[in-house]
């Protein structure tokens, strides 16, 4: 049976189209999509794939409990065992973060724990460092801190420019991330 999951973004939307290809293969299907912005090419993504997709939008309510709230109602709706963040740029908070324990997976464009934050790619470019990577967690209440699931290394060359160091990232975040959440459902499913 398919996992169903939604992904969660606020940005360009590459891993979310990524995960809806390799969605077969994953053992996912991808109910839907939330954005917490409007504008974003993620949702356009979303129109071309067919995929259902809500935008709720942290500045209409009036706090965080509210848009967490409206996040859940939708989730449930869909009825979405995993919560895949792919660029999703909201923090959530530890009640939401405990009501889907071990159901909120994050992709992060670095080999954690190196290089937290929003900018992982330009971050480790800037340092100097020789190999980087990507990394997926689990979310736990701290910033890019969850329990490590998987990681894939990438190299860098002196040719390397930040574009073309972010477009081997981008390559690497595809695989792994579908690779990943394969082995999250093995594991859920042997216990
Ligand atoms: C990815 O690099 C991911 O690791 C980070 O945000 C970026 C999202 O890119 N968390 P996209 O919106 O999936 O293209």
């Amino acid at each position: 049976m398919l996992k169903r999951v939604v992904v969660l973004a606020s940005g360009g939307g590459s891993n979310f189209e990524n995960l809806v290809n390799k969605a077969d293969k994953t053992g996912i299907k991808v109910a839907g999509l939330i954005v917490d912005r409007k504008g974003v090419y993620a949702i356009k993504r979303a129109e071309l794939l067919g995929i259902p997709f809500k935008i709720v939008s942290k500045k209409s309510f009036a706090s965080k409990a509210e848009f967490e709230q409206k996040m859940i109602d939708i989730i449930e709706d869909w009825r979405c065992e995993y919560i895949l963040l792919a660029g999703f740029m909201s923090i959530l908070s530890p009640k939401f973060i405990k009501l889907y324990e071990r159901r909120i997976l994050n992709i992060h464009p670095s080999l954690l724990p190196a290089f937290k934050g929003a900018h992982g790619i330009r971050d480790a470019f800037h340092y100097g460092v020789k190999i980087s990577g990507t990394t997926v967690h689990y979310v736990d209440n701290g910033v890019d801190t969850g329990e490590i699931i998987m990681q894939h290394a990438v190299e860098l060359s002196d040719k390397d420019t930040l574009q073309t160091f972010e477009e081997k990232i981008h390559q690497a975040e595809y695989s792994l991330y579908p690779e990943a959440i394969q082995k999250v459902i093995n594991i859920s499913e042997e216990q």
